[in-house]
Parts: C-alpha cells; structure tokens; sequence
C-alpha cells in the first residue's frame, strides 16, 4: 500500500495526515488530547506520512503535539514539516524564506518534534522578496547537513520549480488538489512526470466541504475560517451540496461515505503521491484513512467522472 516518495527511498502511505486542524488556529474546539488521539489513530490506521509546518500553530503547536504523540514512533514514520511561513504579533501570516530564516525556523522545528532530522522538509511557500533559488540553496544546505533526508517546495508555480530544481534535488511539490480544484493537472502535475517528483496534494476534501457531513443550512461558528472561503458561500455552495449529494448516492451504494469516495478518487488520480487529509479527530482520519483499502471500480470512476462533467458545466454556465 506504501507508495515511493518521488526519487527518494522514502515510503509512504497515499492518505497522510494533515496536521493543521490540530495547531486549532482555524478549526475550532480543537483540543490536546484530541489532537494526540487523533495522530495515533492515524498511524493505527495504517498512515505513515505526517504533514506539518513551522507555521502551523502560532508557537508550533502543531510539531510540539506530533512530537508527544508519535515520538516513540519516530522511525516508523515519515515526517514532513516546512519553513519559511510565520504569525507575526497582529496574527497576520508572514512569508519570510530568507537563508538565515529557513535554517532558524528548521533548528526550531526539530526541536519542536525532538528529532535530530526530519523526512521531508518543503519550502512553505515562496517569499517574493527572495529569489526562489535562494531559499532552494538553504535548503540544499540543510539536506547536506543531514537535518533532512529529503526536500520539498510548496505553493510554486512550475518555472519557480524550475528555477528551485535548480539549486536543489527536489523530491516533492506540495500544491492544492480536489474535485473541485484541479487546475494542476494541466501543469504541475506533468512537471513532476517529467522530473520524477512526487505530488503530495491539500485540500483533498476542500476543507470538510467534500467531506460531506456539513448540511445545507450550516451556520460557520466565529473564528471558522472557512465562511470566507466562495465555495462555502451562496449558490456556490448550494451547487457544491447537490454535488455532494450525487456522491453520497454513489458511496452509499458500495455502503461507503462521502469522504471515503472523495480520498479514494483523488489518491488513485493519475500523478498524485499522496493526499493530505486534515483531522482533528480520530473517527475523521479513521474514515478518512479507510479509502486507501477502496479501489474504485470502473462504474464507480465512470459515475463519478460524469457527476465532475455536470458540476463542470454548471460553473461553465
Ligand atoms: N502547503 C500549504 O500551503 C497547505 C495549505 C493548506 C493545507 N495544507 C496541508 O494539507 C492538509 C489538509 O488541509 P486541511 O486540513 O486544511 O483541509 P482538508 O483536509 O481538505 O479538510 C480537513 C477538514 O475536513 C473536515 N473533515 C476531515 N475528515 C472528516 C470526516 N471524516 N468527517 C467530517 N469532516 C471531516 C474537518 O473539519 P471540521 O471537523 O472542522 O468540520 C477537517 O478539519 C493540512 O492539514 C496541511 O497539512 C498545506
């Protein structure tokens, strides 16, 4: 079930865990001992790759709750954070990927996770006040250092991956991928083809929304980030429901959820490596991670392909 990490000898699960809901800036009633729960859940479910980020909580709450979670099974795992994004004071997200940058916030993650190395270490996202080429070179010099066995850049469009790819062997992008977003499939995707990087993908369930437990009349509660977001809002939203509901018939015929469909299309999508799937608790990547057992027969791809072609119009219309 294991799948190989673009040219790397790491192997990972194709469902991985996204540790963002957990740092609990964005998801709300999030809590420790959940959030442990939830991470050992994911591994008993069979989920080796963890997803985090120097960023991911405003003092690392995300790496400091793996770090007490998993740390006796660190070699059994395959962790992957990134530097080079930050919460300044005011809250206000920071990109920042200078050299010196990079090399304190990866000191302070390890630290955080108590490893003396992490798997995969991505740039978060690149910081148009530096060259892409030079945040790459500081992570090539952490990879020689052996702080990380292998690097990743996240967010690039492909002739920033380009130019990173330069500098530094890259072993895995990191860009949004679901139903509803797949614009990477025309790029970014044949990139890493061409190149022999893996995609590891966000957003496979488009924040809960492709997860199909939120009903028509939701109402976000304050400090939910995702009534911002068109997809959540207006007719958006009520044609994104009928969507949900085409799946739901077609999951509930194999007896199988919403979600479950949704991670076991995109994971068998041509190209992608893996699926981060965000959780805050452990019945979500309980369910989440059962999809890597579901191969999706051909019916099952053909119903769902023309549900795609149907809400694709609908936004062309
Ligand atoms: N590189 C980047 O710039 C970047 C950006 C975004 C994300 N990421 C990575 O990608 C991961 C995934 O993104 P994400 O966590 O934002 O979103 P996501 O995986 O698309 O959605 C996660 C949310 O969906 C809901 N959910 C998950 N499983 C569910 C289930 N079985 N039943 C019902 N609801 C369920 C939960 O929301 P509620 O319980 O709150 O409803 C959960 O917080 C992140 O955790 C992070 O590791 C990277």
């Amino acid at each position: 079930m294991l799948r190989r990490l673009g040219n790397t000898d790491l192997d990972v699960s194709p469902v991985a865990m996204g540790c963002w809901p957990i740092a609990g800036m964005t998801s709300v009633n999030v809590n420790d001992e959940d959030s442990r729960r939830t991470l050992r859940a994911a591994l008993d479910a069979g989920i080796n790759f963890f997803d985090t980020a120097y960023g991911y909580g405003r003092n690392g709450e995300s790496e400091r709750l793996i770090a007490q979670a998993l740390s006796n099974d660190r070699d059994r795992i395959v962790l992957a954070t990134k530097g080079g994004m930050h919460w300044d004071e005011q809250g206000q997200r920071v990109l920042c990927a200078r050299p010196e940058t990079l090399r304190r916030e990866c000191e302070r993650s390890l630290q955080r996770l108590n490893t003396t190395h992490v798997d995969l270490l991505y740039l978060h996202a690149p910081d148009p006040d530096v060259p892409v080429a030079e945040s790459a070179g500081a992570l090539k010099a952490l990879l020689d250092e052996g702080k990380t066995r292998a690097v990743g850049a996240s967010n690039l469009d492909t002739e920033q991956l380009d130019r990173f790819a330069a500098e530094c062997p890259l072993a895995a992008v990191q860009p949004p991928y679901n139903m509803l977003q797949r614009e990477i499939e025309q790029d970014i995707l044949p990139w890493c083809r061409r190149h022999d990087v893996a995609a590891v993908v966000y957003w496979p369930l488009m924040k809960g929304l492709l997860a199909g437990k939120l009903r028509r009349d939701h109402r976000f509660a304050a400090g939910d980030s995702r009534a911002k977001y068109p997809m959540f809002q207006g007719e958006q939203w009520q044609r994104n429901q009928d969507f949900v509901d085409r799946l739901r018939e077609i999951a509930a015929a194999h007896q199988r959820t919403v979600a479950q469909l949704v991670v076991a299309w995109t994971i068998r999508r041509e190209g992608i490596t893996a699926a981060l799937c965000g959780a805050k608790r452990a019945h979500q990547i309980e369910e989440t991670a059962a999809a890597m057992q579901w191969q999706l027969d051909e019916e099952t791809r053909a119903k769902v392909d023309q549900a795609l072609r149907e809400r694709e119009a609908q936004e062309a219309s």
